[in-house]
This record gives structure tokens, C-alpha cells and sequence, in this order.
């Protein structure tokens, strides 16, 4: 059984009160903080980059989960130097070689991630399972938060879920990511989600953070 974790997506923080916030995480102990990087390219939108995640790791040891929403990853995944604990996740769509992406990460020691957008099939992961620790489901299409489910990617969690048991890889978890909301959040645990990237439709919807957290860990089996 894997553990039921949340990752809150920092690009949805208040950074007036940044410093409280990660507080409010350790506090609830938070298993990790989802880093939104976008490139301008693989889709439209610039979010946070390498500085940013450097200066996250001097003030608060819980580890970074990067999202890599850029053009031919492998390039740049030195740049973030990834460390043991940490996931990083590249897009299937972004690269013409996944593999080499997803080994370079563990190469850093870290824990490598396939990213899949709503419309790409599971089998670009056939060929990659012994390089990866989790799948990132996009349930939105990336690149914007405070987007609607797209209600297709529920059955998918099944689909992965199913094709990675079915093949002996029931260690690799399910991260998904986009309109993670209170409700949606209980349909993804029930359809085999563990790893909850968590916007503006939870964590970050309203005042009392610790209070979201509480009830969002309510949705995915407590
Ligand atoms: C994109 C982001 C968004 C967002 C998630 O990869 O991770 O999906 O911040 O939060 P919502 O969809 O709740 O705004
Ligand atoms: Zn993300």
C-alpha cells in the first residue's frame, strides 16, 4: 500500500507570508512542495526556476518535487541539481529521449518521474519502467493553474494504476496534478492516486492552510 501524500504547487503561495507558510507545512508534515517550471515553450506560460528551488532547500528541508514543464529536459536537469529524496518529473512529450532524461535524474541520486498530459497514451512508459519511481498524471492541461478537470484523466488513474501493477511495478507511484479539489481528490484516491499536487482548488483555497491540509487529508483515506 503506498502512503497517501501532498505535494502544495508553490506557484499558488502567498509570498507575503512565505516564511509561515513553510512553517504551516513542516508543521503538518508535508511530504513534498511541487515546483512549477515552465519554459515559455512546451507550454505558453513562465512560472518558477533554478534560483527559486535553490533558496526553498536553505530554508525548509522538505524535499522538492520539480516539475519540469520545458523542452528537452535532459539539457537542463544539472541546473537544478537534483538530491536524494527529490523527485524530479519530465514530460513523455517535451523529449525524443525520455530514457536518458529519466537517468540523468537518478544519476543525481534523486527520484525520476514520467509526466504524461491528458491525451498521451501509457505505453510511452513501456520501455522506461525500470527508470522511473512515480508517473505524473496531468489531469488539466499543463501550464495554467485554476483549471477544470478533465473528467477522462479519473479513468486513466485506473488505467495506470492497473498498467503498472499488472507488470510487477506496484512500487511506482501516481502523482496527479491540476483542479486537485476536495471533491476531486476523493474520485483520484479512488481511482489509485498517492501523490496530490495540491493549488488553488485546496491547500491554497482560503485563509486557513492547516485547516485545508486536514481536510484534504480527510479526501484521500486520512
Ligand atoms: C501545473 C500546476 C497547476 C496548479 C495546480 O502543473 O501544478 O496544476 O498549480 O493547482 P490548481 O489546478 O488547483 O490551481
Ligand atoms: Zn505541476
Amino acid at each position: 500500500m503506498l502512503k497517501q501524500q501532498i505535494a502544495p504547487s508553490m506557484m499558488c503561495a502567498d509570498y507575503r507570508t512565505f516564511a509561515d507558510l513553510l512553517k504551516t507545512f513542516e508543521e503538518q508534515k508535508i511530504e513534498y512542495l511541487h515546483i512549477d517550471v515552465m519554459d515559455g515553450v512546451f507550454v505558453k506560460n513562465y512560472t518558477l526556476g533554478t534560483d527559486f528551488c535553490r533558496r526553498l532547500r536553505d530554508m525548509t528541508a522538505i524535499p522538492l518535487d520539480i516539475h519540469l514543464m520545458i523542452t528537452e529536459p535532459e539539457w537542463k536537469i544539472d541546473w537544478f541539481a537534483p538530491r536524494p529524496g527529490e523527485y524530479v518529473s519530465v514530460h513523455a512529450e517535451a523529449t525524443d529521449h525520455l530514457q536518458r532524461a529519466l537517468a540523468k535524474i537518478r544519476d543525481f541520486g534523486a527520484r525520476p518521474m514520467a509526466a504524461l498530459n491528458p491525451a498521451t497514451p501509457l505505453n510511452v512508459l513501456d520501455y522506461v519502467l525500470d527508470d522511473i519511481d512515480a508517473v505524473l498524471l496531468m489531469t488539466v492541461n499543463p501550464g495554467f493553474a485554476g483549471q477544470k478537470l478533465i473528467p477522462q484523466t479519473l479513468k486513466k488513474i485506473t488505467d495506470c494504476r492497473e498498467y503498472l501493477d499488472t507488470r510487477g511495478y506496484s512500487h511506482v507511484e501516481i502523482e496527479v496534478d491540476g483542479n486537485v479539489s476536495f471533491v476531486n481528490a476523493e474520485k483520484m484516491y479512488a481511482a489509485g492516486a498517492n501523490i496530490y499536487v495540491a493549488g488553488s482548488s485546496s491547500v491554497f483555497c482560503g485563509e486557513d492552510i492547516a485547516a485545508n491540509i486536514g481536510k484534504l487529508r480527510m479526501r484521500i483515506g486520512g
